[in-house]
């Protein structure tokens, strides 16, 4: 078992990622408890809302209500997305502690997602990081379609590993490498992840698997074989982006940690709590959760 990290932090998403791509606006309320109820789990870092236009993510117009609701744990931190220097001011008037750029490998899905190039986005990035650091405000930072893009099919290794440098190089303490579209088969992944830490030490990546050929948990493990020790994940596999038509949710968080437990990897997260914060946004959906512990666990019960 030595082969795999003895300890993994989990970054939950669900709350962004997860809901950023729900059509009906589920109340600013549910919101918080989700967020609440996930801080409450152990997880140490709860990526709460996108300070983004709300004409493009309505489900996130409510980012500012959503932080001055949350209980705010100590030990946990609630980083938020941030595009450019208009969503950071926002940001800092909710008083958010830790932001998330998010670039792209794919120069097509950075022009649908973001409105700009490549180039242009890491000069977005740019000011909001050097503001960053002069308020003491952490950043991480997001590569998406790592493993294939929705417009233009493969993405080299290579182009990945040349936008997380940049990232890095921007200051981010912390870099998610993400198959926005869930393409990504284990062995590819390596590959990908070889070519990253060619230019990013591993204790600096991240991994964030889509699961919509569900492959994700096969390439958690392969990116635990390659050292990397911090997986993002989603509870009730929650997800997609509005900008990767046909993406499904995120890994979902309850079947991440029930792997991880398996495995003997520490991560400080509680399965039922976890499980009990899914249900909860489950029922608020409407549908059940795409997490197949739940699941599992639900038929077990009395
Ligand atoms: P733009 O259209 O290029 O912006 O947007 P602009 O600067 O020309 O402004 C246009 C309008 O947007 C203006 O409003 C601005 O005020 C407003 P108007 O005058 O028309 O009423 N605006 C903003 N409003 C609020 N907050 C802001 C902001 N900036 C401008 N920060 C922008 C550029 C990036 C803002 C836009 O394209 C956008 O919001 N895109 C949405 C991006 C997004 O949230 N995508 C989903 C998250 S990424 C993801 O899911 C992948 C990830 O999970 C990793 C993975 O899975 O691989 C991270
Ligand atoms: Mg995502």
């Amino acid at each position: 078992m030595n082969r795999f990290p003895a300890r993994v932090k989990m970054v939950e998403v669900g709350p962004r990622d997860g809901l950023q791509n729900e059509a009906a606006f589920l109340p600013t309320a549910t919101k918080i408890e989700l967020i609440d109820r996930l801080a409450a789990t152990g997880l140490q870092v709860v990526e709460a809302t996108s300070f983004v236009s709300p004409r493009r993510v309505p489900q996130m117009a409510d980012s500012r209500e959503v932080m001055a609701g949350i209980a705010r744990r100590p030990g946990v931190s609630y980083p938020v997305l941030v595009p450019n220097m208009q969503g950071f001011e926002a940001a800092m008037a909710a008083d958010v502690r830790e932001i998330a750029i998010f670039g792209a490998a794919s120069e097509s899905f950075s022009q649908r997602n973001i409105n700009c190039s490549i180039e242009e986005s890491l000069a977005r990035f740019a000011p909001v990081c050097a503001a960053a650091a002069k308020g003491g405000i952490r950043v991480r930072g997001y590569v998406s379609c790592v493993l294939g893009c929705p417009y233009e099919g493969a993405v080299a290794p290579q182009q990945v590993a040349a936008v997380a440098a940049r990232l890095l190089e921007l200051s981010c303490y912390e870099i998610s490498l993400g198959d926005t579209i869930g393409v990504g088969t284990p062995g590819k992944a390596m590959a990908m992840i070889e070519a990253v830490a060619e230019r990013v030490p591993r204790d600096r990546l991240a991994v964030h698997f889509h699961d919509t050929y569900g492959q994700a948990l096969a390439n958690i493990l392969a990116a635990l074989e390659c050292g990397v020790a911090t997986v993002d994940s989603s509870v009730a596999g929650l997800g997609g982006c509005p900008y990767a038509v046909g993406a499904t949710g995120n890994v979902a968080s309850e079947d991440v940690l029930y792997m991880l437990s398996g495995l003997e990897i520490e991560t400080g997260v509680d399965l039922p709590s976890l499980v009990a914060a899914g249900r909860f946004i489950a029922q608020a959906l409407g549908r059940p959760p795409a997490s197949k512990v739940s699941l599992a666990l639900a038929g077990r019960a009395p």
